[in-house]
């Protein structure tokens, strides 16, 4: 056993020890699997553990079902090959063999806001039934306050018979790294880090200075270490909520929104979020939740507010195109991406959900593309591929995923559109515009002026729906990528 395991051992003696012992990390997802490689990375033998028969199979011969991170394939192969690592289905067998264990199986929300605990609780089982005296438990996942040492600690202590503190240790560290850039920002995220008692979080600090690279910051408790990422996913959640109301502001009082967000901060206490067509994703929409759910009755309102003042972004939307083309009802509306965002194969949480339904709501044809999935994936997720024959009839596109293939967008395809709302700011507004199209973004100040250009062209509107307009748009355009850094 390692030495940052052992109960009775002070911080110092155990910093940095433990080289050769072994960890099982439970849940060998896109988060998971990299860890593994990390910790072997450190001088540790990893066993994964997963319910997943396929992914277990896979690893156990050399194969990595994880793609997203650079170079990930090959140090699967090798540690698998080296003996380092290895896969199996039965989580309480690998914890008897354990000295750390790191659970890091997914906790969702559904519906709006309930906290989902099934499959961690059955983690949390399996890990209770092999635990033994001096091993440290260590969750990842993100969690609502006081999850680990309420829900888990009771749950761990009456599977074991043992007790958590005296016979076992155990603590609670965030997350923070971001899919695709697992292995960076392990490398400069510092890791936060709580125990439920001062030896937990002793041991469990020790684990990761000796398994990172990055600073450690120690909590006075796992719970503390919870609030942690709750408030720093919730915060961008909010700020992001502020600069949509900034962004309809600047829209009803023809300000320019991104302007003046870059001049004000230029203030170095002012950290204003780029507006856009709402937030999706596994964090910051659902991680508010697990905040708000520990709240006292009236508490907490501004994540509160924030969530409806997001997700009422794709109803804008809609009203923003309604003041270009009139009543949607009855027209082509193209969504480009259904991922939450560009890039990324993934639609959990994602705005295009709700500009869809926004859309549909008000009578519109709502068609959909995503160069990352396809028409069956499309249309399993819930949205109508868009076709060639259908594209000549597109009146109106919504960047809703900054994919780097819509850099390429051929607006040609589309010769009846006529105005792009561009949700991401992904699209170079001259080209768009030099294609005979409205640009249309968040905050741009330009919704009075639109309406006004609608009403007195409400006859060409007319036409152009009948006949579609001509030729100015056969050029494929290559428009100007302008990073979000937010979503
Ligand atoms: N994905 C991200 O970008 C990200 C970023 C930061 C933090 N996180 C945190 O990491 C958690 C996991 O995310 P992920 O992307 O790795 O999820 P994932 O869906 O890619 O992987 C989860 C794995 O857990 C396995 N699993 C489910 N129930 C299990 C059980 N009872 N026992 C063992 N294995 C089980 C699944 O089969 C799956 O392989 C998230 O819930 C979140 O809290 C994720």
């Amino acid at each position: 056993m390692s030495d940052e395991a052992a109960p009775q051992m002070t911080a110092s003696a155990k910093n940095g020890a433990g080289a050769g012992g072994v960890v099982a990390v439970v849940g060998l997802g896109k988060i998971g699997l990299p860890l593994a490689i990390q910790y072997i990375q450190h001088g540790r033998r990893v066993i994964g553990c997963d319910i997943n028969l396929a992914v277990v199979e896979g690893i156990n011969r050399g194969e990595c079902h994880v793609h997203e991170e650079v170079g990930m394939e090959a140090e699967v192969a090798r540690a698998v090959a080296d003996g380092l690592l290895r896969a199996t289905t039965d989580t309480t067998a690998a914890v008897r063999e354990a000295d750390v264990v790191v659970v890091i199986v997914p906790v969702v929300v559904r519906g709006q806001g309930e906290v989902a605990f099934e499959g961690i609780d059955a983690a949390t089982r399996a890990v209770g039934k092999g635990l033994h005296t001096g091993a440290l438990v260590i969750y990842e996942t993100t969690l609502p306050v006081g999850t680990t040492s309420g829900r888990f600690r009771a749950m761990l202590e009456r599977e074991s018979n043992l007790v958590a503190g005296r016979d076992f240790l155990l603590g609670y560290s965030p997350e923070r790294v971001s899919s695709g850039v697992i292995f960076r920002d392990l490398r400069i995220y510092p890791k936060v880090v709580g125990g439920v008692d001062a030896a937990s979080t002793a041991a469990a600090v020790a684990f990761y200075r000796a398994v990172l690279d990055a600073e450690v910051i120690e909590m006075r408790s796992a719970d503390d270490a919870e609030f942690v990422k709750l408030i720093e996913t919730t915060y961008r959640d909010v700020n992001i909520a502020l600069a949509n109301e900034y962004a309809r502001f600047a829209d009803a009082h023809g300000l320019d929104m991104t302007a003046a967000a870059a001049a004000a901060n230029t203030q170095p206490y002012s950290h204003i979020h780029q507006p856009g067509v709402g937030v999706g994703g596994h964090c910051i929409p659902v991680y508010p939740y697990f905040l708000m759910r520990g709240a006292a009755e009236g508490g907490l309102t501004l994540p509160r507010r924030a969530r409806i003042v997001n997700d009422a972004m794709a109803e804008y939307a809609v009203d923003r195109i309604e003041a270009v083309i009139g009543p949607v009802a009855g027209q082509s509306v193209l969504i480009l991406g259904v991922a939450y965002r560009g890039d990324v194969k993934e639609t959990a949480f994602t705005s295009a959900a709700l500009l869809r339904d926004a859309l549909a709501a008000r009578g519109a044809e709502v068609y959909a593309d995503d160069p990352l999935f396809t028409d069956d994936e499309l249309r399993a997720h819930g949205y109508t591929p868009i076709t060639p024959e259908r594209s000549g009839a597109v009146r109106a596109l919504i960047v809703q995923a900054a994919h780097s293939a819509y850099q390429r967008l051929d607006l040609g395809a589309y010769p009846a559109c006529r105005v792009v709302l561009d949700g991401r700011r992904a699209l170079a507004r001259a080209t768009v515009e030099a294609a005979g199209m409205a640009y249309v973004a968040m905050g741009d100040g330009r919704l009075a002026a639109e309406r006004t250009r609608t009403t007195t062209e409400d006859t060409e509107v007319t036409e152009v729906h009948g006949g579609g307009k001509s030729g100015a748009v056969e050029t494929a355009p290559t428009a100007t990528a302008r990073s979000n850094p937010v979503e």
